[in-house]
């Protein structure tokens, strides 16, 4: 619902609405009710199609440009940035008014001390997920949790998980596009920020919505 009630101070501030889309993005990695926690995600399979998901944002950071998620190391979407590392992530605020698009590269990394502060700082139900013993996306037989079933409906112990640790990945997306669209009754407005390596520094313009 657009509503008529004067446009925020970001309205007409360049500036500004690049601040406001961080605000946003930023709290979303811990903000469970926030849009921004569980942003569309996408990359573009082999034979050229946008394949899209959605998927929890666990960091998210305007100053490294990046944002950080959570999946497991045999998906689809590990082979298509593998191939091609280009994503874009795609966040929409209702109550703001507000569409996110991002772009940028992916990085998959499976070892090392982030991976393995990230395993250990999930729930053990949430890594759960990662005891499957087939790869996600694979044709069963029947309907299926895919988990063994000793560990159906019940929480694992540490020891339990040790096996699942190999499945784990995080995903990086380093942020070097951003584009925004505020909806408002008396002009839409729409801008699109790039990141410029060699002047280590963000650029936007404005753009007809
Ligand atoms: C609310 C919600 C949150 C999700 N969070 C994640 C996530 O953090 N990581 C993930 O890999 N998949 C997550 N998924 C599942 C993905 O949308 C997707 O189905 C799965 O990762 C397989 O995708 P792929 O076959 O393209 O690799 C989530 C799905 C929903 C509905």
């Amino acid at each position: 619902m657009m509503s008529n009630s004067s446009p925020p101070d970001y309205y007409d501030d360049l500036e500004l609405s690049f601040t406001k889309a961080w605000d946003l993005i930023e709290p979303g990695a811990s903000k469970r009710a926030s849009p921004a926690h569980t942003p569309v995600v996408g990359s573009i399979d082999a034979s050229g199609i946008a394949q899209l998901r959605v998927m929890v944002l666990r960091e998210a950071s305007r100053n490294l440009r990046r944002l950080r998620f959570h999946t497991d190391s045999r998906s689809a979407k590990m082979d298509d940035f593998a191939k091609n590392e280009r994503v874009s992530i795609l966040m929409y605020d209702a109550t703001e008014k507000l569409q996110l698009r991002l772009f940028g590269t992916a990085r998959l990394e499976t070892i090392g001390p982030e991976v393995d502060a990230a395993w250990t700082e999930s729930t053990p139900f949430a890594r759960r997920c990662y005891l499957a013993e087939s790869a996600p996306g694979l044709s069963a037989n029947g309907p299926t949790s895919g988990l063994p079933s000793w560990i159906e409906g019940k929480q694992p112990t540490e020891d339990q998980l040790n096996g699942a640790r190999t499945n784990f990945a995080l995903l990086w997306c380093e942020v070097t596009e951003l584009e925004w669209l505020y909806l408002k009754n008396s002009g839409h407005r729409r801008a699109r920020w790039k990141w410029d390596d060699a002047m280590q520094s963000w650029s936007g313009r404005w753009l007809i919505p």
